[in-house]
């Protein structure tokens, strides 16, 4: 099938699209990246995400509004992306669209009781005609998971080593790791959980540091000018989310745009300076994510795969390499899968596994009581067609 992915992430910085085809079933699942293209949100337009994520900022009426006017954008890359391809919306089996995630609710005993991510569904249907799975998350928090990582699924499915364990580090808003055992090993679960505040604390003092010339440290320069303050690291680093065993999953309810502006004035109180500043989030983003391997690795990891956006900051890279040494440390690119479009893929192929009427959990990764067929299905155009090309097949 082909298939379009359409992901969002904490970030908030844009939708990442890719067409990509995929074809077979679990164990012997192809996915190939066709085409890729991420479309950067207006800076207003990222306004109103962030401010859609904190309660004391939006309203109702102001959400409502942000689901259908983000679905229109979301719809208008996908048909953008599908004439950089050559082809056209007919050639298009399905859509599979995360939406974008404004409330991620953990309760005090570390479940999640919902997940909450806008962007209509019925709006993407409606413009580009193709049938669209969307709201994944949801049945598996009803199921008595976390919802979250979904990623992870896939790379059970496609990126696990013949011999040793792997890592498989995401550093988006948030960072989220995926501990894979070896194809050899058919005894050992993999685990997944969120370790913490990838880019989402850095992405909001950078903004304010550079009085909001900068959305994030381009290239960590910022953070190579200063000094990593250890008294406040320290400090940073005893946030009760960073010790709590998993299954456990964070955004940016705990760790968005009001814990960065709680911190950047603690951290003056500590008469730091902006440099001072970025480089010790820096290090809490590469730290956070080290000890979270220290504390829960259930092998030695002798590989990790890094991806998502804050693989490109040099200065978070350089102290994760030292960090988790001896293993090391590479990107998905290395592995023969692209890092850009990585979570964009994995929503194609789990819109593909929802077609097929299959689950796209695991248990040991989400916590949950059993596996689930995940997402809604809204009917485009092709709906019928695609009916009868299932049946017949
Ligand atoms: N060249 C770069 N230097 C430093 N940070 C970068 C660079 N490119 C991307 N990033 C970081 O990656 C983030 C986007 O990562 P992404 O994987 O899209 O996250 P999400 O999945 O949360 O949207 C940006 O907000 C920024 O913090
Ligand atoms: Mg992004």
């Amino acid at each position: 099938m082909i298939i379009i992915g359409l992901m969002s992430g904490t970030s908030a910085d844009g939708v990442d699209v890719a067409i990509c085809e995929i074809n077979g079933q679990p164990g012997a699942i192809t996915a190939t990246l066709l085409h890729g293209a991420t479309f950067q949100y207006a800076p207003a337009l990222r306004q109103r995400i962030l401010k859609c994520c904190d309660p004391t900022e939006s309203s109702v009426e102001e959400i409502a509004a942000l689901n259908v006017d983000l679905a229109a954008v979301f719809a208008d890359s996908a048909l953008e992306i599908i004439q950089q391809a050559g082809l056209t919306a007919e050639q298009i089996d399905l859509v599979g669209s995360h939406g974008q995630t404004l409330w991620h609710n953990v309760t005090a005993s570390g479940e999640v009781s919902a997940s909450f991510q806008v962007v209509e569904a019925s709006v993407i249907a409606e413009r580009t005609g193709i049938t669209t799975v969307s709201n994944f998350r949801a049945r598996d928090i009803a199921a008595g998971g976390q919802g979250a990582p979904l990623t992870s699924y896939v790379d059970w499915l496609l990126l696990r080593h013949p011999e040793h364990w792997r890592a498989i580090q995401n550093i988006g808003g948030m960072g989220n790791v995926t501990f894979l055992p070896p194809l050899a090993d058919d005894t050992s679960d993999p685990i997944a959980f969120d370790t913490g505040p990838g880019n989402a604390l850095l992405d909001i003092a950078a903004a304010q540091l550079t009085d909001g010339a900068w959305t994030y440290d381009h290239d960590g320069q910022l953070a190579r000018q200063g000094r990593v303050n250890e008294e406040w690291l320290d400090e940073l680093l005893s946030h009760p989310y960073y010790s709590r065993g998993y299954p456990k999953t964070t955004g940016r309810e705990t760790f968005g745009t009001a814990a960065a502006l709680r911190l950047l004035s603690e951290a003056r109180e500590h008469g730091l300076d902006g440099n001072e500043i970025i480089a010790t989030l820096t290090a809490l983003t590469a730290t956070n994510i080290a000890d979270a391997y220290n504390r829960f690795a259930p092998a030695p990891v002798q590989e990790v795969i890094l991806g998502g956006g804050g693989r490109h900051n040099p200065v978070i890279v350089g102290m994760l390499r030292e960090l988790l040494a001896p293993a090391r440390v590479l990107i998905h690119e290395d592995i023969g899968m692209n890092s850009d479009f990585k979570e964009a893929l994995v929503f194609a192929i789990l819109a593909h596994e929802t077609w097929e009427g299959r689950p796209a959990t695991l248990p040991a990764l989400t916590g949950a009581l059993k596996p689930t067929v995940l997402g809604q299905i809204t009917p485009g155009d092709n709906y019928a067609a695609l009916l009868r090309q299932t049946w017949t097949s």
